[in-house]
Formats: structure tokens, sequence, C-alpha cells
């Protein structure tokens, strides 16, 4: 039986049906209210409103749960890999061999840049913002990418293996750039976070060939960032996707989106917040306090989070693997132990519990990736080739549906009225 949601407003009473998700999450499907009732409704930030149905994430933010295509993420960090999650995010369903030997080669195989690429990167003033250069670059592709109009018919495969293995060279590309270096060409013998790696660090005559221990950090921080439902820079992949633009355009779109200092730019926030305090230029019962009082407009980087209102799991996973990496390299990390240290005092201060604010995976992906060797400027360009799947497989679940709408909201007008073009001499 169809549950609906009743709604009254001066003397009319409508009903609006109810549709339940497969964890039970309930929406109201408000698409006839302006027709029947003339009104809108108003969510500025979406805190209230789903912007569509998907079976590609799940997050249950009450409980501390993320799990890509059913799979809890947990569950994935032991066992699997980023190739192989990407073929989940993107295809919906874990690869057998031969699938996941045919996927793993098409993107192992379209990880060189068109040669002229490395003109565009000359252009770039050498201290550009790598996360600048890569979501100019991953736009760019669509230059290079035959046919392009045709994004997400039946060369989808081959696009997004294109994407999620040239974002990866391009990424690199832009690091090099940042510190005047070489380019390093890919090397197709070494795993994806291996190759990523070698064309990061190596130099001409000194290849670098990362010790496991590394590629498989790297690995685990590209698979917890892969996918996590409709955040902001999701929202832009679609939202721009929703106008049939490209599949190269909306990613880039997303990388734009994720640079924001709230959103993935958090990871390098953390740092700085917990230099800080190292360097003795706050306390942390100072920087608590600071967050404490909102009209300072400071927020405790790497704490709280749309959704979840406990621990993010991907907060857990990524402090174990950088407890374990750490020591196994037998080094230790100052900017962990200020973490640490933070962490207990926030967790047990009311603020912090009152409002339901937790570490979210920005908090330790930082100290992870120094532990790998990841530059600071670096942080949220890896953020964004883990999200790449997530992205990916987004815009193709959008396109598929039978009637996609452009993404056009309304808005309440609250500017002036009736008013005439004054001429210059009169104003
Ligand atoms: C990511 O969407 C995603 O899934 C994102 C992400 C992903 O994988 O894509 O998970 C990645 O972006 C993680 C978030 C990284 N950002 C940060 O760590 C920046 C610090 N966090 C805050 O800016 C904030 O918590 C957000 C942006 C993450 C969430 O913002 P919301 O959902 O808009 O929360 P809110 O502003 O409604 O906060 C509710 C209350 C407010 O106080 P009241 O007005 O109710 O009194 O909690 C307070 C906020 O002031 N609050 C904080 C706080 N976060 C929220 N107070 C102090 N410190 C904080 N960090």
């Amino acid at each position: 039986m169809e549950r609906t949601a009743r709604l009254t407003f001066d003397d009319q009473t409508i009903e609006l049906p109810v549709i339940e998700g497969s964890e039970g999450e309930l929406g109201v499907d408000i698409t006839s209210l302006r027709a029947r009732t003339g009104l809108i409704a108003l969510d500025p930030g979406f805190v209230n409103t789903g912007a569509s149905q998907s079976s590609i994430t799940y997050v249950d933010g009450e409980n501390g749960v993320l799990s890509y295509r059913g799979i809890p993420i947990d569950q994935l960090a032991r066992h699997s890999n980023f190739v192989e999650t990407c073929f989940l995010l993107i295809y919906g369903h874990l690869p057998n061999k031969q699938e996941l030997d045919r996927f793993g080669a098409r993107v192992t195989a379209n990880a060189a840049l068109h040669e002229s690429f490395k003109h565009h990167f000359e252009g770039f003033p050498v201290d550009a913002p790598p996360m600048a250069m890569l979501s100019a670059m991953v736009n760019t592709l669509a230059c290079f990418y035959p046919r392009v109009e045709l994004s997400g018919g039946e060369k989808f495969d081959e696009e997004a293996a294109w994407l999620l293995s040239k974002t990866r060279t391009i990424a690199a590309y832009s690091y090099r750039r940042s510190m005047g270096y070489p380019f390093i060409y890919t090397d197709p013998r070494l795993s994806y976070a291996g190759d990523f790696l070698h064309m990061l660090f190596s130099q001409p005559l000194e290849e670098y060939i990362a010790p496991p221990e590394i590629v498989d950090a790297l690995n685990l921080i590209l698979m917890l960032h892969a996918d996590h439902e409709l955040g902001c820079s999701t929202t832009t992949v679609r939202i721009v996707g929703s106008s049939q633009a490209n599949l190269f355009a909306s990613c880039a779109a997303g990388i734009c989106s994720l640079w924001g200092p709230v959103h993935g730019g958090a990871t390098i926030a953390v740092i700085e917040m917990l230099e800080a305090i190292e360097r003795g230029e706050m306390t942390i019962d100072q920087t608590l306090a600071l967050a404490r009082k909102k009209q300072n407009g400071f927020r405790l980087k790497g704490f709280g989070h749309r959704l979840y209102k406990q621990f993010d799991p991907r907060a857990r996973i990524l402090k174990e693997a950088a407890v374990k990496l750490l020591d196994r390299r037998g080094v230790g990390d100052p900017l962990f132990d200020v973490a640490l240290q933070l962490e207990e005092r926030a967790l047990k201060d009311p603020y912090f519990i009152d409002h339901r604010l937790f570490p979210n995976a920005d908090f330790y992906n930082g100290i992870l990736m120094r532990a790998v060797g990841i530059p600071r400027n670096m942080f949220t360009v890896i953020f964004a080739i883990g999200r790449m799947p997530g992205w990916i497989a987004h815009w193709r679940e959008q396109k598929a549906e039978p009637a996609v709408r452009i993404a056009r909201p309304r808005q309440l007008y609250t500017g002036l009225q009736e008013m005439a073009y004054v001429p210059i001499e009169e104003r």
C-alpha cells in the first residue's frame, strides 16, 4: 500500500507519495508540489533534500556505516584494491577474474597522455596549485578523446578507463610541474597506485619503486575515497552531467568543487591546524574553545559531517592504517600525536558531544598521506583520483535514467520590484 504525506496549506490539503529506499529511508516525492499548490520547497544546502535515487553507495550516518554496492567499506578495505573497487562502483558488481583482467588491462593501457599535454603543462606557472592544473587538464582530455560528443554511449567503457587512468598521470604531471621536475612516463608493469608513485617520485636516472606497504597504504586511501553518495562534488558532477555535458567536463567540475576547504581541501586544513598546535601557536584547549563559538568562523578541521553523527568509518580505518604504517617504517609523526590528543579531548567536550561531531575521513587522511610521503599540495589531488570512480558511476547512473531532467532549481525572489531604468545623467 502506497504511503503518503499530507500537506495542508490555506484551504487545500494534498497527499504526496512517500518512497522507501532499500535501507528503509523515506522520501516525500514533491515532483507535483508546485503544479498542485503553487508552492516550492526551500532547502539551502539540500540538508533535507534528496536530489536522486541511487544504488551505488549507502551511508548510514547515525550508525557510522558506509557501503559500496551493499558491501561494507571495512570488508573492501581488508580484501579489495582500488581498481577492483572502481569496477564495483561503476558496473555494480564485483568482477570475476576475466572481467577484472580486462578492466585492469584497459586502465593500464590508457595511462599515457598525448605528448602535446606537456606544452599545456609548460604554460602553467611553476607554483600553480595542482588542483587547478588537474581540473583544467581533465577537461582538456575532451579535446583528445575522439567523438567526445558521443560521451557515455557504447564507448563508455573505454572512456571510463581513459579517465580513471589519465587522471592519475595528469595528477603526477601536475606535481612534477609544480616542482620543476621532468615528467616521468607511466610504467605498465606496476599497479595503479605503484605506477602513480613511480611517476610522482622517480627521477630520470633514479627510478622509484615504492615498497609494498606504501603502495598498499595509497591503495587504501584511494579505495576509502572512491565514493560517498551525493557529496558536494558528486552532486556537482550530476548537475553538470544533467545538461548532457560529456564525462570529462562533468568530472572536471567535480574536481573544482572538491577543492573547497570544507570539502576535499579539509585534509590540508587539518594538517595546518595540527601544525599550529604542534608549533605552540595555539593549545588544544584554545582550538576547541575557538571551534565552540560559531561567531569565530572557525570549525574544528576534520570534525563533523553532514551525514555522520557517529564516527566516520573511514576515519577509523585511516587511523589504524597510519599506526600500522608508521610502526612498519619505524618512524613517528608529531602531528599524529597531536591528532590523537585532540580527538580524545574533543570527544569528551560537551559541545562536540551535543553537536554529535566526530572525526571524519579528513582527520587522519593527511597523517597517512604524510606517512606515504605524499607532498601536502597533492593531498586533495589524491582525494580526486580516489573519487573519480564514484563520479563516473554517478554520471553513468544518471545518464541511464529513462527521463533525465536538467538540474534547474527554483528560488524565492527577494529583490526589488517595478524599478525603471534611470539614464546615467540622472543617477
Ligand atoms: C568531506 O559530503 C560528503 O560526504 C563529504 C566527504 C566525502 O567523502 O565526499 O565526506 C568529504 O568533505 C568531509 C568533511 C570535511 N570538512 C571538514 O572537516 C571541515 C570541518 N567540518 C565542518 O565544516 C562541517 O562539519 C561540515 C562542512 C563537514 C558539515 O557541515 P554541515 O552539515 O553544514 O553542518 P552544520 O554547519 O549544519 O553544523 C551543525 C552544527 C552547527 O552548529 P549550530 O548552528 O547547530 O549551533 O554543528 C556545528 C555548526 O556550527 N559544527 C561544527 C563543526 N561542524 C559542524 N562546529 C565546530 N567544528 C566543526 N567542525
